[in-house]
């Protein structure tokens, strides 16, 4: 009787106040709500992961293959959530124990880098949609994803997985994408925050960066997406920030992104990520993914001690009890594990075919005319590499390969050559090792070698070629330059031979590149035609090829990362990805951990056409640059007012003036006058996609510049400020395709926001400064 008139007694979540709630809930209690589990992955050797709290094993996975899940409390009601990868598509199992009749099969969608070279935030949101209905159907609590680190360099390996080198359309983009997925009552994580830019030592590697560069390039992103999309949680990133980790910064977690970004939801680790949970707590990271009992008992022992105060490990388990009453397990949402696939793989193909970006088009090589006869060449016109490899790799039901998308669109593809690499690439996927684990990259098929006498027949009886060039990279570990930024031998040779036999014929080559990042192209491009870039274009893939090359949908992508000539053209380059350090204690190194490690960003905020631009170093495609199948026209650029008083509209009107239907991305730039700061020669702070404009059609767009996305971060006053004096609009087709241009001034300097000094480097160490001051 009077146990369970105390059981009656016990306040229940939701019903009961959270104070209450917290009141009732044990330490142990406590701990367990801020310690994950549920990490189950295969492939790790033995020892390397780090024993989860005694017990966790034994619960049943809710979602298996999901990333990990939280702790539940059934006395006080409250339900274990769970928590799942990754930012192209739900990772989960797809196949649950010995049960094959019943598949849970997700929807890869296109990888991330392609979704922000569309510019397109309606887009990108439906995709956001569509992708969080997968999400909840599952019933998953918070997805892992969007990663929008910055490409500071094109071998970070899990570039694929993040936007732009810029922040602005890193901020942008994300916080479509989150305000997509979370329109269906499930959670985001927004990562890896922040200056996880590539994957070297990951986990142990300390990244130096200064004041002005980490607010303006690294963090701005983030504080973007913070303030338009306020999404549920943060993922801390693996790395230190001058010598702190993330995870145990209460400068970023708690002054920057509480304090001044007004985050109101939950920070969680990366997984294992940083080293002690409890400076973790104190930080404001409040969730340690995915939990180990090693930090378990390092907490315990220190609010014994004293170390850790209760109120804040309260502070911490509010959050985490805020993140529980938000999620649709809390609220019982029923989910049917069955999601709307067929629906959601027609956003996947539209999305593919909106981000791709058309290159090179001479003599009009694309669109293809209808019922063309193709000779597809490359391993990946028949083998399309839909997304990357590790957290952000898909279980996906199928993968639409070109060759198939060019078929079902009508196209005639050539047979003995289908069949000679169908025949090739069956052999030697036989012969290729298990992949072992997550982390495990996806291993390479060499390029098929053509036989003289078939491509000679092939270059008679086709009317065009093809030649797909693919590249898959992932988790774990950065790219290299030599046959991954570069083209291997065999692909130099396969591009010049069929260039040679087929322009002896006076017939067209198009070269796809079917790549997670970017890559070299300024060495062979003049032996295309036409290049398409269809980065990872996700299952849907090669119908989304199909669609551009037929001229279906009209290419409207641009690039939202610089293509340089050359890898030695990338500031610093020869730096990256940092170095090991000599001194310290090998033994702190593991296969998981790697070794104690640094990185320093010597060239500032001279990252990617911040740094080309200013720097006055070609690129092979420009920031922002992307041709389309029409043109457009450019009318006069209108400013609100010749002076800024803290606002300014800047409009436009573009117009259609080709023979087809396209969208035109519309990048409105800004160089500002010299100052004490020295500044990039322009820097995007706005951009707009049209509609699809008919022939003839126009459309007026208006931007709103605001004194925020004028201002530059000045170190010394630790503050935002917009320097007096005249500045340029300009807006354009890319950063160096300017169309129109008008000047205002600010009278007199404006300061914006005052913050404080945070994330100091250690030591000093100069930045990169522009020799040739404008
Ligand atoms: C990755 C995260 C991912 C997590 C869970 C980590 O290794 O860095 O991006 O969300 O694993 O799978």
């Amino acid at each position: 009787m009077v146990a369970s008139a105390q059981t009656k007694a016990l306040p229940q979540l939701g019903k009961a106040s959270l104070q209450e709630v917290l009141a009732a809930l044990t330490p142990e209690e406590k701990v367990k709500l801020v310690i994950g589990m549920g990490f189950y992955p295969s492939g790790f050797p033995e020892g390397v992961l780090p024993p989860g709290n005694p017990g966790d094993r034994e619960v049943p996975e809710k979602v298996p293959g999901a990333a990990g899940r939280t702790h539940a409390i059934p006395r006080l009601g409250i339900p274990s959530l769970t928590l799942s990868d990754g930012p192209a598509g739900v990772r989960i199992d797809p196949i649950r124990g010995k049960d094959s009749t019943k598949t849970y099969y997700a929807t890869a969608f296109p990888v991330a880098t392609l979704l922000a070279s569309s510019w397109d935030t309606t887009l990108v949101r439906k995709v956001g949609a569509a992708f969080g209905s997968e999400v909840r159907d599952f019933g998953i609590d918070v997805l892992l994803a969007p990663g929008m680190n910055i490409h500071r360099n094109p071998l970070g390996g899990r570039n694929f997985e993040y936007y732009s080198e810029d922040p602005v359309v890193t901020g942008n983009i994300a916080a479509a994408f989150v305000n997509g997925v979370e329109s269906n009552g499930v959670g985001t994580s927004i990562k890896h925050f922040a200056v996880n830019n590539q994957e070297f030592n990951r986990m142990q590697l300390n990244s130096k960066v200064s004041e002005r560069t980490l607010r303006e390039i690294y963090l701005k992103g983030f504080q973007l997406a913070v303030k338009k999309s306020q999404p549920w949680t943060v993922m801390s990133s693996y790395n230190k920030v001058n010598g702190t980790y993330t995870s145990e910064s209460k400068d970023l977690l708690t002054t920057l992104l509480r304090q001044e970004w007004g985050f109101k939801g939950l920070v969680m680790t990366d997984w294992y990520g940083g080293k002690d949970a409890v400076a973790q707590l104190q930080a404001g990271n409040d969730l340690m993914m995915p939990g180990t009992y090693a930090q378990t008992q390092a907490i315990l022992a220190a609010l014994k001690s004293g170390q850790l105060t209760t109120a804040q490990l309260d502070t911490n388990v509010l959050r985490v009890l805020a993140l529980v009453l938000q999620s649709p397990t809390f609220k019982g949402v029923k989910y049917t594990s069955q999601p709307a696939l067929k629906a959601n793989a027609t956003v996947a193909r539209q999305a593919a075919a909106e981000g791709m970006v058309l290159l090179r088009n001479e003599g009009k090589a694309l669109p293809l005319a209808a019922g063309r006869k193709v000779a597809a060449f490359g391993n990946t016109s028949y083998s399309l590499v839909a997304g990357g490899t590790g957290s952000g790799d898909v279980n996906k039901a199928y993968t639409t390969a070109i060759a198939q998308g060019l078929t079902s669109a009508g196209f005639a593809m050539n047979e003995p050559l289908t069949q000679a690499y169908g025949q090739y690439l069956k052999g030697e996927k036989a012969k290729l090792p298990k992949t072992k684990g997550l982390l495990d990259p996806a291993p390479v098929i060499a390029e098929m070698p053509v036989e003289a006498s078939l491509l000679q027949q092939q270059a008679q009886a086709a009317d065009v070629a093809l030649i797909t060039i693919g590249r898959s990279a992932g988790e774990g570990g950065d790219r290299k330059v030599e046959n991954d930024f570069t083209l291997t031998a065999a692909e130099q040779t396969l591009l010049k031979q069929v260039s040679a036999a087929f322009h002896a014929q006076g017939k067209k080559v198009v070269v796809v590149l079917n790549v997670g990042g970017v890559t070299e192209v300024a060495s062979w491009r003049d032996q295309a035609d036409a290049i398409l870039l269809a980065w990872q274009p996700g299952q849907e893939g090669g119908n989304a090829v199909a669609d551009v090359l037929s001229g279906k949908v009209n290419p409207s992508g641009k690039l939202a990362t610089t293509f340089p000539v050359a890898y030695k053209d990338v500031p610093f380059s020869g730096n990256f990805p940092g170095k090991e350090l000599p001194s310290t204690n090998k033994a702190a190194g593991n296969a998981l951990m790697g070794a104690p490690s640094e990185n320093t960003y010597e060239e500032g905020i001279y990252v990617g056409y911040r740094y080309y631009n200013t720097f006055k170093v070609k690129p092979a495609y420009e920031f922002g640059y992307g041709l389309s199948y029409t043109t457009f026209s450019y009318g006069n650029l209108k400013l609100g007012s010749p002076s800024f008083a803290g606002k300014m509209t800047a409009t436009i009107t573009v117009t259609n003036n080709g023979p087809t239907p396209g969208k035109e991305v519309v990048q409105l730039y800004v160089s500002a006058p010299a100052s004490r700061l020295d500044k990039p020669e322009s820097e995007l702070r706005a951009f707009a996609k049209t509609n699809l404009l008919q022939p003839g059609q126009s459309q007026t767009l208006t931007f709103n510049l605001t004194a925020a996305d004028l201002a530059s971060f000045d170190t010394p006053s630790s503050a935002w400020v917009v320097a007096p004096g005249a500045y340029t609009v300009r807006v354009g087709a890319s950063c160096l395709n300017i169309k129109q241009t008008a000047k205002f001034e600010v009278p007199k300097e404006l300061i914006v926001e005052k913050s404080r000094k945070l994330l100091a480097p250690q030591e000093q160490f100069a930045d990169l400064k522009p020799t040739a001051q404008r």
